[in-house]
């Protein structure tokens, strides 16, 4: 009972989740350059390319795609730096078992840009969140979360830098929990069951 995984670029989520020993059993692309691909491919681990331009519309594309996860009959879908929307349809097929990580303390910051925006804002927190995927871009039951301290002198890059440390370790441990049967989902609510933080303060918060 495996974990499918989708990305669009680097692969460091995806190589946390292998470094903590996460049984997974595909990765597939949205992007043929992706270097999470070769990342996957050296561990022996089956990917898939499923490029979004090749298709006519989201719907053709998102047909492909889940035909391609499908195959594996995994427990669970998680996306990993996913770059691509994904329709109500697509998301109802997967209910209850595909998950994300947003680099923001959802529900602030949805979208892209996050640490920039943080920092515009003046934010003097940020972190990034673990949520079950819903039609609602960035919006689905929170898991987890970890926040960091925004610094003078930050820059999105640093920031990001910061956020990144946390979500390698936030992002295996809570597919960990989903995996072990402790997430109980009730009303938009996720309860962890046993003592579990759901939220984590990390760098001397
Ligand atoms: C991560 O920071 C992840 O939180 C973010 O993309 C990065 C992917 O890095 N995801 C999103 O912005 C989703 N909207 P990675 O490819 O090295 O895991």
């Amino acid at each position: 009972m495996s974990v499918v995984v989708l990305i669009s670029g680097r692969g460091s989520n995806l190589q946390a989740m292998l470094d903590a020993g996460i049984p997974v059993s595909a990765v597939i692309s949205n992007r043929a350059d992706a270097p999470g691909l070769a990342l996957a491919a050296r561990r022996g681990i089956a990917t898939a390319v499923v490029e979004h331009r090749a298709f006519a519309s989201r719907e053709a594309f998102e047909a492909a795609l889940g035909a391609e996860i499908d195959r594996h009959a995994p427990r669970l879908v998680a996306l990993a730096g996913f770059m691509r929307v994904l329709t109500p349809a697509f998301v109802a097929r997967y209910a209850g078992r595909i998950v994300n990580i947003h680099p923001s303390l959802l529900p602030e910051f949805p979208g892209l840009d996050t640490h920039a925006r943080a920092l515009a804002a003046g934010a003097t927190r940020h972190g990034c969140t673990v949520h079950f995927v819903t039609a609602q871009l960035d919006h689905g039951p929170i898991i987890a979360q970890a926040a960091v301290p925004v610094l003078a002198g930050d820059t999105a890059d640093s920031l990001a830098a910061r956020v990144l440390v946390q979500e390698h370790e936030l992002y295996p441990r809570a597919i960990r929990w989903f995996l072990d049967g402790l997430l109980e989902l009730n009303d938009g609510e996720v309860r962890v069951k046993g003592n579990h933080a759901q939220m984590v303060h990390g760098n001397r918060l």
